[in-house]
């Protein structure tokens, strides 16, 4: 067992009565844009506790006698929320009823015209943003079961992230969906999603869910599914949550994937019909060890996450594609990590560049950035190679073993390592430096592969390569990605005119190639542009455009216009995302 410190972005604290389960009924009401809720909670223990909450209205509290127990709703914290504390009575059971604020910055609401067709809503926990839908021990380091009923309008299906759907009941205008996940998991991992949404199945324990539209372009994309399970079976143990399912989600989503458990949120620009989108797949697969299993106990260990699941994934990713595509994903992320070296650089935040951060008193989302990925994964790879493959896959699996169904911190993981590994080899990768230690170590492994060396060349060189030469979608956004910001707007015209960039299918290429043209002033493409800021929700391309179109005082005006346009089709953290963006 092991005693955890406090969560500095919790009202939890360490000791008091703990959740074990709840039970959770919804029932959204898409005209008010609320979520009116009933939780009933198991404590593992009488006495008082808090739970966590922001904008929620609470309704009653009471046991399950049906007497009222007296709460208290604290006045709220800006970046917190409000500490809501009552004592658990000796039975230890629990029933709040509440309702969520239109305002919940973990609920996206959209329209039938935004969501195409039929009104759409779902949730997004992490980091903390649970507690805007659910009032719960909003931390990490707490794990619990649950069982869920959501009830829908007859014409929508409601998921949730959970190992068993226990069925759906149609009655008049209403269906009741029941749901069971019986594996502990924690706060940030709790999801809904409600919409028109339909599915195909990939084998007895997989499907892929998507509006109708969607679903035989995305259960034709994603069908190495089962071959990734396999993979990430023999890797890294038996897969730990029964069924591993995964739902295509509205354009607006603001993240390439988020890994739900037992239910993949994954970005629609992933089907992009050229098998490029395959490795996010494998990376929120991954976290079902690493992350969903074996969890950071507090976002300043946010690293353990990330940083492991990148490494898993692209373990995964060499078994099933082969070394060369996971050595283009590992040089693609190190594009994004020096990107974001340079702002924190710039903004002087370094600090955010260390491995493990003090993020007390900041939003994790406000901070988050290549950094917990790139030089995680980048540590765990310099380990590997040290101590050789075949005893890293053995360390991986032990840690794996140890620590399932926990939840855990840095320097656990650290006395692991020094344990497992030896305190030598510790000290020769100067892992003190690389956890502890602000921007990049100079002991970082290479990643290099003759695919990269063939993109490499060319790009650095500012040649365009010959019409006709057969690069993978991955290789045209490295060549993008790696051409001097000093390229001129003819050669950015020259470029189009041989591969048609600007009209490229692939989500991806397209967006890289946009933010290149507007970089180089190409300012004729604002339509294009502007079609994409409007249509796209993924922060990670929100940023970086209107970044590049704010830097002079004509694409700046273009910017805040289309923003004032377009702010109210995004996820309400892509919204502050795009704000802090402009602001700088
Ligand atoms: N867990 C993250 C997404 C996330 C992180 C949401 C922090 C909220 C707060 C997810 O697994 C992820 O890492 N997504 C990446 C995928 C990429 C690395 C393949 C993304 O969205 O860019
Ligand atoms: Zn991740």
């Amino acid at each position: 067992m092991h005693i955890h410190s406090n969560d500095p972005h919790s009202f939890y604290q360490a000791g008091q009565p703990k959740i074990e389960k709840i039970f959770w009924l919804i029932m959204p009401d898409f005209d008010v844009q609320q979520v009116t809720g009933t939780a009933r909670y198991e404590f593992d223990k009488p006495g008082e506790t808090a739970l966590d909450t922001r904008g929620l209205a609470i309704q009653r509290i009471y046991g399950d006698d049906g007497v009222d127990i007296p709460f208290m709703l604290d006045e709220p914290d800006s970046l917190l929320g409000s500490r809501l504390s009552f004592s658990v009575p000796d039975d230890l059971e629990v029933m709040i009823t509440y309702t969520t604020s239109p305002e919940a910055h973990g609920i996206q609401w959209m329209s039938r015209e935004l969501a195409g067709g039929h009104p759409f809503v779902y949730t997004q926990g992490e980091a903390i943003n649970a507690r805007t839908y659910i009032p719960c021990q909003d931390t990490p380091s707490v794990k619990f079961t649950f069982g869920a009923q959501v009830i829908v309008p007859l014409e929508l299906r409601g998921l949730i992230a959970a190992a068993h759907h226990a069925g759906r009941r149609e009655n008049g205008v209403f269906a009741t969906e029941d749901w069971e996940m019986p594996f502990p998991i924690t706060s940030y991992l709790i999801a809904f999603a409600i919409g028109d949404l339909v599915s195909e199945e990939l084998s007895d324990r997989t499907r892929v869910w998507a509006q109708p539209h969607m679903l035989e372009k995305a259960a034709n994309e994603f069908r190495d599914i089962p071959k990734l399970m396999d993979a990430g079976e023999r890797l890294f143990g038996d897969y730990p949550f029964g069924r591993y399912d995964v739902l295509v989600m509205p354009d607006a989503f603001p993240y390439g994937g988020m890994e739900n458990p037992c239910l993949s949120f994954l970005t629609p620009a992933l089907v992009a019909g050229d098998g490029s989108g395959i490795s996010t797949v494998a990376h929120e697969l991954a976290h079902s060890w690493t992350g969903n299993l074996v969890t950071n106990a507090n976002w300043d260990s946010f690293w353990l996450n990330e940083g492991w699941t990148v490494w898993a994934e692209d373990r995964i990713v060499e078994e099933v594609y082969g070394v060369d595509v996971a050595m283009l994903g590992r040089k693609l992320l190190e594009l994004e990590f020096q990107d974001d070296l340079r702002y924190f650089e710039k903004s002087g935040q370094m600090r955010f560049t260390a491995l493990c951060p003090d993020t007390s008193g900041v939003d994790p989302d406000d901070v988050f950035s290549r950094v917990p990925y790139f030089k995680g994964a980048q540590l765990l790879t310099l380990l590997e190679q040290t101590v050789g493959r075949a005893r890293f896959d053995a360390f991986a699996l032990r840690y794996i073993d140890t620590f399932k169904y926990q939840s855990i911190d840095t320097e656990t993981f650290l006395d692991f390592a020094e344990a497992e590994l030896g305190k030598e080899i510790l000290d020769l990768v100067r892992v003190e430096e690389w956890v502890y230690g602000t921007g990049y170590p100079k002991n970082a492994p290479a990643i290099q592969s003759k695919l990269i060396e063939s993109v490499e060349y060319l790009a650095l060189a500012a040649q365009a390569p010959a019409s006709g030469t057969p690069w993978s979608a991955l290789q045209l956004q490295l060549y993008l990605e790696l051409l001097p910001s000093t390229v001129s707007q003819e050669f950015v015209i020259r470029l189009d005119s041989v591969f048609g960039f600007s009209s490229m299918q692939n989500t991806e290429v397209h967006w890289s190639f946009l933010v290149r043209a507007v970089k180089a002033g190409h300012l004729e493409l604002l339509p294009k542009v502007e079609i994409f800021l409007r249509s796209k929700g993924r922060m990670k391309y929100l940023k970086p455009l209107f970044a590049a179109l704010a830097e002079t005082d004509e694409g700046r005006t273009h910017a805040e216009r289309i923003f004032a346009d377009a702010r109210s089709s995004y996820h309400p953290v892509a919204v502050r995302a795009v704000e802090s963006t402009l602001a700088a």
